[in-house]
């Protein structure tokens, strides 16, 4: 019998929802959730999921009480207040603020990633503006060359909250982009990054269609 209490809104292709399968794996706590797949596109809105979260975005969790959390941080934080293990996230001081900042910046990434899906994918050639889609890959290339200059040595120490969206982040461009490029331009993500993929969480969540 499933002992699972909580239900993820789930979706392979979301990196969010990656993020929250990676906190899911690292602190031991899959048997807690019970994941309903469902398909989402921005003009193709699930019911289901509006019902739950206004926004129509994933993840969402909802809790055994009925109340449903989202987005992707709130979920993230809350099931790291439910294992015994280290936090994945420092719960005070200059860590926490340095950790909430780095994974809000690789969350940076993701909008921006998601966001050329979207335009590439979903809206017409002929309308497709590139300037924006220019500005947006300069934000994933500003932020990926901060990783790189300024956040290495601390990705390396731990496998926590913020080197989780960081890796989620990597493995989205690699999935829609994978022309990319990042690891000439980035060694050392591009070290940090094969080392991570070989994690157990990491090979059991590869984005998928
Ligand atoms: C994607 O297919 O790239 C995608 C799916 C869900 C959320 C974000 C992106």
């Amino acid at each position: 019998m499933s002992a699972a209490t909580m239900t993820l809104y789930h979706a392979a292709a979301s990196p969010f929802v990656r993020k929250v399968m990676l906190v899911l794996h690292e602190t031991a706590q899959l048997e807690r959730v019970h994941l309903q797949s469902i398909l989402v596109a921005p003009t193709k809105p699930n019911l289901a999921l509006n019902a739950d979260n206004p926004a129509g975005k994933l993840p969402a969790l909802r809790l055994a009480d009925g109340n449903v959390l989202h987005d992707s941080r709130v979920i993230c934080e809350y099931l790291d207040h439910l294992h015994d293990g280290e936090p994945l996230l420092a719960r005070q001081g200059a860590a926490r603020w340095r950790s909430l900042t780095l994974a809000s910046l690789a969350d940076a990434i993701l909008d921006a990633a998601v966001l050329i899906r979207y335009e590439t994918f979903l809206r017409p050639a002929d309308r497709q503006w590139e300037t924006w889609l220019a500005a947006q890959q300069d934000k994933i290339e500003r932020s990926l060359t901060y990783f790189e200059q300024h956040a290495l040595s601390e990705l390396r120490q731990r496998f926590d909250m913020a080197a989780i969206g960081l890796a989620c982040a990597l493995g989205y461009l690699d999935f829609r982009q994978p022309e990319h490029g990042w690891r000439e331009r980035h060694p050392g993500l591009a070290d940090w990054y094969a080392q991570v993929s070989q994690r157990p969480s990491m090979l059991a969540t590869p984005p998928t269609n």
